[in-house]
């Protein structure tokens, strides 16, 4: 079985992503099988699961197995799990929640290590998700962008419209609830991070939360931060998922960028997500 005892590994594209077989994340799992799903999502910085028709109690407790569940700032958990939050859109409505590329929050001081999300009710089609590999698009700028792009910071705001606006909806839902959450957050971090787990350097800036370069302002940064954009999200660092109820995914944010494709109007698309609590990129 090569380099997995416990699990079937099978990529999903040349460049990121794989799909892993032959376990049941709804058991009481062996650590050597936690270890090996640990040791192929470092690998492959995303990993998805098929029919995984988790009660809440499981995921949380699978959750619990691979990090330490943390809290989005703007959108309240379950009503009992606080560390699950639903992402959904409604047939009437139009924008879909993180509806642009981006990782996890960037705009904390300590992002999220990773994030987790669970199929529940999926578009007869659409609604799939697409997941880009950051090591790779760092590795293929030349030496010399690497180079100057080592040196720079970013300032990353969660305040920005393109992202603030797919958010509208549950924020929204969370107020109705009598939900109240700060304004907006600000964090610096740098350009290119190093991955505490894997040493690999990663580009770190994505279009959702990225303002400018620390020490620019937003017009002299926007050239720049224009051609990363769209540099980091070419299709040959990508790859693309097929949801279906049960499935289940798991990507990291330290290396990883994801971007919900929104095709799917006047259809239900329901999903769990949990984050899970990191570092301060470094
Ligand atoms: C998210 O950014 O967490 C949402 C991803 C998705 O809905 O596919």
């Amino acid at each position: 079985m090569g380099e997995y005892q416990h699990l079937t590994v099978t990529p999903v594209g040349g460049c990121i992503g794989a799909e892993i077989g032959g376990v049941d994340l709804g058991d009481n799992l062996a650590d050597e099988v936690v270890a090996e799903i640990r040791q192929a999502w470092l690998a492959h910085l995303v990993v998805f699961f098929r029919n995984q028709h988790l009660t809440l109690e499981q995921y949380s407790a699978f959750a619990r197995r691979i990090g330490t569940p943390g809290r989005y700032p703007f959108v309240p958990g379950l009503p009992d799990h606080p560390e699950i939050i639903e992402v959904k859109k409604l047939p009437h409505e139009t924008v879909n929640f993180g509806g642009i590329w981006h990782t996890d929050t960037a705009y904390l001081e300590r992002p999220p290590m990773a994030s987790m999300l669970l199929a529940r009710e999926v578009p007869a089609a659409g609604g799939d998700t697409e997941f880009a590999n950051m090591y790779a698009a760092y590795d293929a700028l030349s030496d010399g962008l690497k180079e100057f792009l080592r040196g720079l910071r970013s300032v990353n705001s969660s305040a920005m419209a393109d992202v603030s606006k797919t958010r509208e909806d549950r924020i929204a839902d969370a107020t109705e609830a009598g939900h109240t959450s700060a304004e907006s957050y600000e964090a610096v971090h740098p350009v290119v991070r190093t991955h505490p787990e894997t040493g690999q350097p990663a580009l770190y800036v994505n279009v959702a939360h990225t303002a400018r370069f620390e020490g620019m302002t937003e017009e002299e940064s926007q050239p720049l931060l224009r051609f990363l954009f769209t540099h980091q999200s070419r299709s040959e660092f990508t790859c693309r998922f097929r949801w279906a109820p049960g499935s289940l995914a798991l990507w990291d944010n330290r290396c990883a960028m994801h971007n919900p494709i929104n095709d799917y109007h006047g259809q239900l698309r329901v999903m769990h997500r949990i984050t899970f609590e990191g570092d301060e990129p470094r």
